[in-house]
């Protein structure tokens, strides 16, 4: 199934684009990661996924339509070329909307988080796209649409396109009408975030060739699926009961299992530093010196903290340069 098959059931086939706009979508952390495709084309996982969204830290795309040929990609404050990756990725997600007419756009992205630093960017990048272009092209798509449309751009996105606690229901069909980001009622006053950076460059193995490589060449991959059904669960009991020991294994187990697969991988595929590692050991330290704090990494080299607000004088004395975030206020 292609693409532009799932576009035709989803929107009209002509569109016109109005005035200009600006969308914010915040950048979202998983604690039961999303790793692996069954469908590379449309961005179907093998597995379902839980993330919680970072509140203000995310991207703001503004869209102002223009009468050139080609979109004008301007990336925090800077003009791409038009063959530059970032640039070509924008454009043909356009593409999808705008189908056979002539509708381009000057496209402005501002994120203020690290792009593509393992911190998620691409995935408030493609949600908050698909918010601008739902309303530059006035569509009024309902909110799974618009979780499927940024599906298309960056799995991962489907989640940004929603607050607080987010599940990527896998879905079953093949044109994935089914697969998109469900918002959980529960909310968690109290619950933080901290953003320890190690390293804010490009990565060297982006995430989607990093799964496929890992689907098709680490044979601890096969257990993957099984962990992450299992890891889910005890997230969605986790956050009914707000356990917040049962959030945390549960996200750290997860994490470091995604990434045992991707070192047993070949080539193999180790995203961490020495800097990595040792984060993780202080918050091991601290843990066991009876602080309540757990970690979760990406595709890349840093940690995000998981804790809660009357941890947060403390953590700051043993991670001085901690950014964060409260996704639910206090
Ligand atoms: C490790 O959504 O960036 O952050 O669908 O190929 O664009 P594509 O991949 P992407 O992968 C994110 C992987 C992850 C885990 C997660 O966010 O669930």
């Amino acid at each position: 199934m292609k693409r532009t098959d799932v576009v035709d059931r989803l929107l009209p086939k002509v569109v016109k684009a109005s005035a200009s706009v600006e969308q914010f979508a915040p950048s979202n952390i998983a604690l039961c990661k999303y790793w692996g495709k069954r469908d590379r084309e449309l961005n179907l996982p093998i597995n379902a996924s839980l993330s919680v969204s970072l509140d203000y830290l995310g991207s703001h795309t503004r869209l102002i339509p223009t009468e050139g040929q080609v979109d004008d990609v301007w990336l925090n404050g800077q003009q791409l070329q038009p063959g530059a990756r970032f640039s070509q990725k924008v454009s043909e997600f356009i593409d999808l909307f705008r189908r056979d007419q002539n509708l381009y756009f000057k496209v402005e992205t501002r994120n203020n988080i690290p792009t593509a630093a393992g911190l998620a960017s691409s995935a408030s990048g493609f949600a908050a796209l698909t918010l601008a272009l739902n309303d530059a092209l006035a569509l009024d798509l309902p909110p799974e649409h618009l979780s499927i449309m940024a599906r298309m751009g960056s799995g991962s996105a489907c989640r940004s396109l929603f607050t607080g606690f987010v599940e990527w229901r896998m879905g079953q069909r093949k044109d994935g009408l089914d697969s998109h980001g469900v918002q959980l009622e529960q909310q968690w006053p109290g619950f933080c975030i901290g953003l320890v950076e190690i390293d804010a460059g490009e990565k060297a193995t982006d995430s989607r060739s990093g799964m496929q490589r890992t689907v098709e060449t680490a044979h601890l991959y096969q257990s993957w699926p099984l962990q992450a059904a299992v890891d889910l669960g005890k997230l969605q009991q986790a956050i009914a009961e707000r356990d917040f020991e049962l959030l945390g294994q549960t996200a750290e187990q997860n994490a470091l299992s995604m990434h045992a697969t991707m070192i047993a991988s070949w080539p193999p595929l180790l995203y961490w530093q020495p800097e990595s590692v040792a984060a993780m050991q202080k918050v091991w330290q601290l843990r066991s010196q009876g602080l309540q704090v757990y970690f979760t990494m990406d595709a890349g080299p840093n940690l995000k903290l998981l804790f809660q607000r009357a941890d947060r004088a403390t953590l700051l004395q043993h991670f001085p340069n901690l950014e964060t975030v409260e996704p639910f206020g206090c």
